[in-house]
């Protein structure tokens, strides 16, 4: 008989979290002009908003926190770090960063800085997808971000294991059409903004392989590399008997650097990484930017503790039992939503999962944002909150001033890491089944004040009938 696994870890000290009634909820939204971005966090019961940073560390990383080393320059902390990252990936170089996005800020200008010295001159990165941050720093520093997406991850119905995969054709076809200009390939694992799916190793390959025969760099963007690694060893014959550092290290071999968010699989609350293979010259130019933006070479931006408990954590995200045990929660969670009849995209990814708001609310125009709707009403109806991944992230066009359509609009319910009880998953599920059989009742939603970029995070609305 089947016997189901309960989570690898007991609990040593626990965070009381506060319910509140219906009304104090309304109170809190209206407040926060119908954007859960702006609730107070303690005004939040179950907080899905991100698992980024929001995870539990482990006795372990606590333990080595208090080892971390505070030297300005040279902390055994970051030695601890590199060597650490030498095991995982086989990497030579290691720049820690305060969090992703510090990677990207520092590494992005410098290659495109270099193409342009090189002659080229409308520079582009091509990714199976771009996260929204990568992309910004892209734009910002002068360059193209162009995504390969594969039209799978188009339907959310419709079950097919490598949703994050590269579209092999479309990647081949702009190598052709463009080769000079490209910049470097960027491989998200897993791809968070189609829904936290996984490339296979046989894409990841292919992809890496297309661009260095054509002497083009190539990247991986990391957050999540060891829930990818676990869908590969689930999911890929040639994988079944391979274990989760020797995946990862496969996966690692294929790239020639790698940005990291160490506040996902690398389990810390604040951290990153920009990591080079073997490019010493790469390394050090990039390393020139880390000081002035992140900080001196060997902390950027981090507290020594933070490179202890980020040395720990990554060792931690490879641990096999603790990665089923995470992802079967997030099956657990997606299982139960379907079970009702909601329509997320198959099968779950990740970290989390992705409620398909348009099947929903399939009256509610992307321009009065229906996965924010579905968010507002989840938080009234459980004070549970969650994220709109749509038309309000996707912006404006800035020339015509004209929404852009978005593929998708999803409400996400990310899943922080060792936090949450399947206890929790089934309150919230029920609570989302609650809110859509009234559906019918919610009203769209309009700007009532409109910032000119990151719509997302301070934007205030307002109901309108329908
Ligand atoms: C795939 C991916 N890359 C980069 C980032 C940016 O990382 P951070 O939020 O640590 O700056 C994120 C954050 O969610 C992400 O999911």
């Amino acid at each position: 008989m089947f016997k189901s696994l309960p989570e690898p870890w007991r609990i040593k000290m626990v965070e009381p979290i506060r319910m509140t009634t219906k009304d104090q909820r309304k109170h809190a939204l209206i407040e926060a002009g119908l954007n859960p971005f702006l609730l107070k966090a303690e005004d939040v019961f179950i907080d899905l908003l991100t698992d980024s940073g929001t995870g539990a560390m482990s006795d372990r990383q606590w333990a080595n926190l208090f080892l971390g080393d505070e030297s300005y320059a040279g902390s055994k902390s970051y030695y601890q770090l590199s060597q650490v990252v030498k095991t995982i990936f086989d990497f030579q170089y290691t720049i820690p960063v305060h969090q992703g996005r510090g990677a990207e800020q520092i590494l992005f200008p410098v290659l495109i800085e270099l193409a342009k010295e090189k002659g080229v001159t409308e520079p582009v990165f091509l990714s199976n997808h771009h996260f929204e941050t990568a992309q910004a720093h892209i734009e910002l520093s002068g360059a193209r971000a162009k995504n390969c997406i594969c039209s799978a991850s188009l339907q959310t119905e419709i079950a097919d294991d490598w949703k994050g995969n590269f579209d092999l054709n479309e990647l081949a076809k702009e190598i052709k059409n463009n080769k000079k200009n490209i910049v470097a390939i960027i491989i998200t694992i897993t791809c968070n903004s189609v829904g936290g799916q996984p490339a296979s190793m046989e894409n990841i390959r292919a992809a890496a392989r297309m661009a260095h025969d054509s002497g083009i760099l190539v990247i991986i963007d990391a957050a999540r590399f060891s829930e990818n690694a676990y869908f590969i060893k689930h999911r890929e014959r040639e994988f079944f008997d391979q274990t989760i550092p020797e995946i990862v290290k496969e996966m690692f071999s294929e790239a020639d650097i790698f940005t990291m968010s160490a506040k996902k699989d690398g389990m810390v609350n604040i951290g990153g990484l920009c990591c080079f293979r073997n490019d010493e010259f790469l390394f050090k130019q990039t390393q020139l930017r880390c000081v002035p933006m992140e900080g001196f070479v060997t902390y950027g931006g981090l507290a020594g503790r933070d490179m202890a408990a980020m040395a720990i954590g990554l060792q931690e995200a490879l641990n096999e039992d603790h990665l089923r045990s995470r992802i079967a929660q997030v099956e657990y969670l997606g299982n139960k939503l379907q079970q009702a009849g909601i329509s997320i995209q198959t099968p779950v990814g990740g970290h989390a999962v992705y409620v398909n708001a348009r099947k929903i609310l399939p009256d509610i125009k992307s321009e009065n944002f229906p996965a924010l709707v579905l968010c507002n009403a989840l938080y009234l109806e459980g004070g549970v909150r969650s994220v709109e991944i749509g038309s309000l992230i996707m912006g404006r066009n800035p020339i015509t001033g004209k929404q852009e359509p978005s593929l998708f609009e999803f409400m996400r319910l990310a899943i922080p890491r060792r936090t949450y009880t399947d206890n929790h998953m089934s309150y919230v599920a029920d609570s989302l089944i609650e809110v859509v059989k009234n559906a019918d009742r919610l009203k769209p939603l309009e700007f009532e004040y409109e910032p000119k970029i990151l719509r997302l995070f301070t934007s205030r609305f307002r109901e309108i009938e329908r």
